[in-house]
């Protein structure tokens, strides 16, 4: 019993509150850093948070650059571009403002600002986590979704086109130093973006729950993560402006993250070339493969579904787990319909004949690597079958 040994850490200090953008300048203080580099996406540009953002730092009397150029699903350009204004202008850190995607570009530039080579150089391998060689210059994060929970990940992913893959960077020193979590940031945000977004939260946090690695800390962050987005994703799809559910899906967000440090599992192998190949966003993506992982995952993982059904219901019940896992599958379908997400991958433009080569893609992704049932690419084919 425990004759492994294992590292519980969670070092992002996150900042949590209306106006809490508020806070930026002292952030920047607390790290000794006087030039950041506003990294963020040509939409937001023109958007209340960046501007939330911009009044902060200039309040504070921040002088700063800003790079606007990340891509939605954001590639390795984006980076070489970001990295290029940092050095330019002689920046000492980075704000990543967006979704995961210009965050996620964010993490990338400090070390490609400072490094030489490609960014796949420094691509996570097995055992690999020591490939970027840090402390690298600060990394602030401000979601402006609750999605990713990227503000307190270990990995950046962005796209090679030159690979026609996503490479992924992982190392403790990605983890952005502060995350600052503002619920008005997020109130623009449309109810599609919302849905998928919250999907992808919810999954991060039933795929790390699940996932077979000891980690009692991260199943208690994931259980009531899931309880606040079963409480509050379809309030904060149906009335944007709804402070409280903004401001707990933000949260759950970032719980989801937390908790996947644990690791991931099958639905998000499926989910990632999903978007590489089809540009369908990941937690959309996510919630089209969902329902038939939990399937697959149902006698193995009844427990866990069991209780993601009684935290559904509020409460305890006296069925058995079986009874109760197999209601879960039912539950979450209910919840993917009620946020208006059209089921079925046909219909968003994933012709059928592709699934077989989606299949190759997904099983050399590693995510299912720790899927608490164990999958071949035949599975992953029949998994993409039955979502189709
Ligand atoms: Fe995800």
């Amino acid at each position: 019993m425990f004759e492994t040994i294992t590292t519980f850490s969670f070092p992002t200090r996150i900042i949590f509150g209306m106006k809490a953008i508020r806070q930026l300048p002292g952030c920047l203080e607390e790290n000794g850093v006087r030039r950041p580099l506003l990294v963020t996406d040509p939409g937001l540009r023109a958007a209340p948070p960046f501007r939330a953002v911009v009044s902060a730092l200039e309040e504070g009397g921040v002088e700063y650059e800003v790079f606007d150029g990340v891509h939605p699903n954001p590639v390795e350009e984006d980076v070489v571009q970001a990295a290029k204004s940092y050095r330019t202008a002689g920046c000492d850190s980075v704000i990543g403002l967006g979704g995961g995607s210009a965050i996620d570009v964010a993490k990338a530039t400090v070390v490609m600002a400072r490094e030489q080579g490609a960014l796949a150089d420094f691509e996570a391998q097995a055992g690999g986590m020591n490939r970027l060689k840090g402390p690298y210059d600060p990394i602030i994060a401000i979601p402006t979704t609750a999605g990713t929970g990227t503000e307190v990940g270990r990995s950046s992913v962005i796209t090679s086109q030159k690979l026609k893959r996503k490479i992924i960077i992982f190392s403790p020193w990605l983890m952005p130093t502060r995350a600052i979590l503002d619920p008005e940031l997020t109130v623009s945000l449309p109810p599609s973006l919302t849905a998928a977004t919250g999907m992808d939260a919810f999954t991060h946090c039933l795929e790390s729950l699940t996932c077979p690695v000891y980690h009692p800390i991260c199943d208690a962050i994931a259980i009531h993560g899931l309880e606040l987005i079963i409480r509050y994703l379809e309030r904060a799809t149906r009335d944007g402006g709804d402070i409280e559910a903004r401001g707990n899906m933000l949260v759950a967000a970032s719980m989801g993250a937390i908790a996947f440090q644990k690791d991931l599992g099958a639905t998000h192998s499926l989910a990632h070339p999903l978007s590489t190949e089809f540009g369908l966003h990941h937690g959309l993506a996510n919630a089209l493969c969902l329902p038939a992982v939990m399937r697959f995952n149902l006698d193995a993982a009844a427990p866990h579904y069991a209780l993601l059904t009684r935290l559904y219901r509020n409460g305890h019940s006296n069925e058995s787990d079986n009874r109760e896992a197999a209601e879960a599958v039912h539950k979450v379908e209910g919840m993917i319909e009620r946020l208006g997400i059209q089921r079925g991958l046909r219909n968003h433009g994933v012709p059928r004949e592709s699934l077989e080569s989606l299949s190759a893609s997904a099983f050399a992704d590693s995510c299912h690597k720790t899927n608490i049932r164990p999958c071949t690419r035949e599975d992953l084919l029949r998994l993409y079958q039955e979502s189709w």
